[in-house]
């Protein structure tokens, strides 16, 4: 059986269906509470008076816990241990939970949790990138700063310079089902945890924390979620810990889900950013050198701010080879929510960053940004030639963007259509379009090396039906359907009879984070090696019974076959159990040749890389600002794939997710650090009739060079990434609205709003 099929989902019918269970949906024990969160209503300050008699009093409420009730932690950090569950007398944003309500209804948690009486001494707050640089608030004792050759010096030897600056805003995760969690005390102190989360790990770790108990007193079990996008790595500790702490003051089960509003204000959202950039290039669009200075809000706790951070550095040059480049990393602390994970981890603001660089210089030089861009690109892996190396000192030896980028010319038709669009625009004064092609180059492994590993745990049953367990989490990315696959195709069966089942702790131990890309790489392999462990100890077995060579027994189509005689699998099982065969197997796989130096910003912080590009087409009503992309296409590399429709999906809806943060979904604090976008009524997610008119999507199949699962490549965050694409069109088609000399440089997000704006800007310029 080939394990490479565009098989669906495994949950796809259960999805539609309503049939999934997310945790919400497990039907609850007997006497389960509702816990919700009393919010800080300040963005800084202390709590000079609290007032709980009146949410005490409320109907339904059970009791009421403070900081002091805990029973031994009181930190939901996943790195600095700077994060208190509940308010220890001071709070730094508004939505910090300062109390925690038990109740017997979900209802009744949420309207007890308003009826504090809550008196603050206010003290100044810090919201803003300029707020935070003025006073000096960052995380770390100053900025990180890495380079490669002389940047300056190379600026300056130049042809032509420029700086300028860009912003990009954050983005709410949206994940559909919200933030959510279920605790069950157990006999003797234990706790069983079902929780929403990307990190089951983690959640047992922060619960035996918070309980005082061993992490083998805590079992957490994860089935799915519906949506994760880095939302759920670390946001979902406070729940869970919540839940635990009233489980063990109550003696009762604790369910705690966020509703959506309180979920946008609580919970950390993707770093906005802004980059200043100079970079020196010459007449020919070659770029000499460059100097980025990133400046990262990162919110009132560190969470996983420098790991993001240092990816956006790790993502400046994107597909460029440039020699002399110095990034300046800023990690800024702020009274807002603190940022965390979201798919690209840091990658497409760096990203960004370069993208932007490249079209500045293309337009200054009247070029199209498409040779600008090849010109710089890394030299092929294919040329022959000595691999360049990356401003973090890693050989960039896979790289394959002048392939995917030529072919893509080609197929999107690209030439002719930008001739097309600029014959448009000069017929037509009202609706302009515009189009780019940009590039994806993102670095695949966690950046923190020790993460970078997995476990599996997978059971045959004596009928030969095959249990499956691994350390990676189920968030609608397909990556239970892909690891089945490779399952089923170890042992040679039909998928049929391999049974998926929930993450869970007791099963496979010190997991990582379904994060960074890596599911299927890592427990893809991880499940292979339990497999093959099974499948040798049958092929001794029958080796021996048939005077054959292990390596002579094939498993293939529900048979295994010896020399001329073959079997079907579950009658090999059968006999392998009556001899005493163990039929079961862990499977344990570690990331090889990655090293990597944080500090100094040097090393091998990947394993490869994954690429892809694509076109955007899109047309602006110049008189409203409205917008539509007309036509995507993408060609993108999933190595040899898993799964082509899973991974087709993936990168349709990261593309469109892509452009969704570039262009409508706009986070808007007011001066009291109020977070005003926090329902769906004014925070805008692109809808299905927000995808292109026209959308091509093509995989560029080929097998990773390193040694991978099947040999293919990491599909989750890559194809974010294109939605860059949408914001360089835009501006080209703002470009149009004047008679060229000023660059359009939009920030992020180009809404209606700011384009109507930048098209003044461009009219008044001409
Ligand atoms: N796809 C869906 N449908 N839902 C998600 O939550 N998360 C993304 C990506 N694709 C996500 C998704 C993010 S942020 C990551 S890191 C990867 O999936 C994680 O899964 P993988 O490592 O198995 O690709
Ligand atoms: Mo993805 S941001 O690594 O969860």
């Amino acid at each position: 059986m080939s394990v490479s099929r565009p098989l669906p989902h495994d949950a796809a019918r259960l999805h539609v269906t309503g049939q999934a269970r997310y945790v919400d949906d497990i039907p609850s024990p007997a006497g389960t509470l509702h816990l919700a969160f009393g919010l800080s209503e300040i963005t800084h300050g202390r709590i000079t008076h609290l007032d709980l008699d009146p949410v005490r009093q409320a109907p339904g409420v059970k009791c009421v816990l403070v900081a002091d009730d805990l029973p031994a932690a009181n930190d939901v950090s996943p790195s600095a241990h700077d994060e208190p569950l509940l308010s220890t007398g001071s709070v730094h944003y508004v939505g910090q939970p300062i109390f925690l309500v038990v109740a017997a209804s979900h209802q009744q948690a949420r309207r007890a949790a308003r009826m504090a009486v809550i008196d603050y001494a206010e003290e100044p707050a810090i919201l803003t990138i300029d707020e935070a640089l003025a006073a000096d608030s960052r995380f770390e004792n100053g900025p990180v700063e890495w380079a490669t050759g002389d940047a300056d010096q190379a600026i300056r030897d130049a042809d032509h310079q420029l700086s300028r600056s860009l912003t990009m805003g954050g983005q709410e995760h949206f994940y559909l089902e919200g933030q959510a969690a279920l605790a069950w005390p157990q006999e003797g102190g234990d706790m069983l945890v079902n929780t929403s989360t990307q990190h089951p790990t983690e959640i047992q770790h922060k619960v035996a924390e918070a309980l005082g108990v061993p992490m083998h007193a805590v079992r957490v079990e994860t089935r799915r979620m519906g949506g994760g996008f880095g939302g759920k790595e670390s946001q979902g500790n406070a729940l869970a810990v919540a839940c635990a702490v009233a489980a063990r003051a109550t003696g009762r089960p604790c369910k705690m889900r966020y509703d959506r509003d309180d979920d946008m204000v609580i919970t950390g959202k993707r770093h906005d950013f802004r980059i200043d950039y100079t970079v020196g290039y010459d007449e020919d669009g070659r770029i000499r050198g460059v100097f980025f200075e990133q400046f990262a809000r990162c919110g009132w706790a560190m969470d996983l701010s420098l790991p993001v951070a240092d990816r956006a550095m790790l993502h400046s040059d994107n597909a460029y080879h440039i020699e002399n480049m110095r990034i300046t990393s800023h990690r800024l602390k702020t009274n807002t929510q603190s940022a965390t994970a979201y798919r690209g981890f840091g990658g497409p603001q760096g990203m960004l960053g370069i993208e932007r660089v490249l079209d500045d210089v293309a337009f200054a030089l009247g070029r199209d940004p498409l040779d600008v861009r090849r010109r710089n690109f890394y030299p092929s892996a294919s040329a022959g030639s000595v691999p360049a190396t990356t401003h973090y000192g890693m050989p960039v030896e896979d790289f394959v963007l002048d392939d995917i980028c030529d072919r893509l010319a080609a197929s999107s038709d690209y030439a002719a259509r930008r001739q097309a669009v600029r014959d448009w625009n000069a017929a037509n004064p009202i609706l302009k379009k515009g189009i780019a092609l940009t590039p994806v180059k993102f670095g695949i492994s966690f950046t923190l090396t020790h993460l970078n590993q997995a476990g599996a745990l997978v059971h045959v049953y004596q009928d030969g039906s095959i249990h499956l367990n691994h350390g990676g989490t189920e968030m609608g990315q397909g990556l239970f359907q892909k690891v089945a696959q490779v399952a089923a195709a170890r042992f040679g069966v039909d998928l049929s009879m391999i049974k998926i089942t929930a993450t869970d702790t007791a099963k496979v131990p010190n997991t990582s984070a379904t994060a960074a890309s890596s599911g299927s790489d890592l427990n893809g392999m991880a499940v292979r090696i339990a497999c093959d462990t099974i499948r040798d100890r049958l092929a001794s077995f029958l080796a021996e019974r048939h005077q054959a060579e292990a390596a002579d027994v094939i498993f293939r189509d529900g048979q295994v076959h010896v020399g001329a005689e073959s079997y079907p699998f579950a009658t090999v099982i059968n006999e392998a159990y009556m001899a005493r065969i163990s039929l079961s197997a862990t499977g344990y796989y570690k990331t090889p040749k990655i090293t990597w130096d944080r500090i100094r910003g040097r090393g091998r912080p990947f394993f490869y890389f994954a690429y892809g590009a694509s076109v955007s087409e899109v047309v602006i009503d110049t008189l409203t600002g409205e917008n539509r992309i007309l036509r995507t296409d993408i060609l993108h590399d999933a190595g040899a794939s898993l799964n082509p429709a899973l991974d087709i999906g993936q990168v349709e809806g990261a593309y469109v997710q892509g452009a969704g943060w570039l262009t409508m979904e706009e986070l808007v604090w007011d001066d009291a650090g109020r977070l005003r976008t926090h329902a769906p009524s004014t925070y805008k997610i692109p809808a299905c009739s927000d995808r292109p008119d026209d959308f091509r999507v093509t995989l560029y199949e080929m097998e990773n060079r390193e040694d991978t699962i099947y040999r293919s490549k990491a599909v989750g965050e890559p194809p974010f990434m294109h939605g860059i694409s949408v914001l360089m069109a835009l501006s080209d088609a703002v470009a149009a609205c004047g008679s060229g000399g000023l660059y359009p440089d939009l920030d992020a997000p180009a809404t209606p709003e700011q384009l109507l704006t930048a098209i003044e800007r461009q009219r008044a310029a001409s």
